[in-house]
């Protein structure tokens, strides 16, 4: 865990703020772009965001927080109690979005999916790569850091405001789209599924903000075998495996409890894990909150 104070709190958006942390005491692990931080709130909740600063910056991460109306508390907390001054501790970054070289770049923001592809957009042009960013919201006033975008990046940036503008054609766009080009998309799930059938799969690389809606068989009770404390934890059929741990007291952190932001992330040792995660679990690991196993039992390093 690293210990930041919050510098800034901005309002950047209709609904969003943007925060500044500072560093508190040692300088803040390195992240590159694509990468996200948890928060661990005051209210003892954890919540998941897209750094949006500087990688170079050592000293203060930058995020920024849209309030969703339906808040389970996260983005609630944060839009009504986070003031400057205010300590808080927030996870090494992780990465699930790797920003890949490539030739050039098309990146495609939907609101507050803006935020991983900003660093990415200033890392492409800082390295002189092409690239261009299409960022389509509801209106401007709905959208974070279209300023900033437009004095940073110029010409390279196209706000698109659906309530005057219409959707952007995808289909142009990936008729436009320089050979050996790579695709950068994170936005809603209409803007995702939209973009997977405009580009080939195989240029195209997105982030979720929320799980894609999907259908699995039906829940079976296991046993997880925490190798290091040596105990043996049954699993039920209405529980998850991250819930079946911590009342076992094991510590294991979590965030979304959907699957997408990583947090969760246990190795296992041996066993078949069913990866049901929006983020493509690497060999050996799995996410607690929503994957569960299809062997009887799962040896896990806990
Ligand atoms: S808590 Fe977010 S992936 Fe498990």
């Amino acid at each position: 865990m690293q210990h930041t104070v919050i510098d800034r709190v901005d309002q950047v958006a209709e609904d969003v703020v943007s925060l500044v942390l500072r560093r508190a005491a040692d300088p803040l692990a390195p992240w590159e772009p694509g990468a996200h931080i948890d928060l661990t709130l005051p209210n003892w909740l954890t919540r998941s965001y897209s750094l949006c600063g500087d990688p170079a910056d050592r000293e203060h991460y930058r995020v920024a927080v849209r309030h969703d109306p339906l808040s389970r508390g996260g983005s609630e907390y944060i839009h009504h109690y986070l003031r400057p001054g205010r300590a808080l501790d927030v996870s090494p970054p992780r990465n699930h979005f790797p920003f890949r070289p490539a030739p050039g770049y098309l990146f495609l923001a939907g609101g507050i999916g803006i935020t991983p592809l900003l660093p990415m957009l200033a890392a492409a042009v800082a390295a002189d790569v092409p690239a261009s960013l299409v960022y389509v919201g509801r209106s401007r006033a709905t959208m974070p850091f279209t300023e900033e975008l437009l004095s940073r990046f110029g010409d390279r940036v196209r706000l698109v405001a659906t309530g005057t503008d219409g959707r952007p054609d995808l289909a142009a766009l990936a008729a436009g789209l320089a050979p050996d080009s790579l695709v950068y998309c994170c936005g809603p799930a209409p803007m995702l599924t939209a973009a997977q059938a405009a580009f080939p799969a195989a240029r195209l690389h997105t982030e979720r903000f929320r799980p894609a809606v999907r259908t699995f068989a039906p829940n079976t009770p296991f046993t997880a075998v925490c190798t290091r404390s040596g105990q043996t934890v049954p699993v039920g059929a209405d529980q998850s495996l991250l819930d079946a741990l911590r009342r076992y007291g094991h510590q294991v952190p979590s965030g979304c409890r959907e699957g997408v932001c990583g947090s969760c992330e246990l190795t296992v040792l041996s066993g078949t894990p069913e990866h049901r995660d929006d983020i493509g679990a690497p060999e050996g690991r799995m996410y607690a909150c929503v994957s569960r196993a299809s062997s009887a039992e799962l040896h896990l390093d806990v």
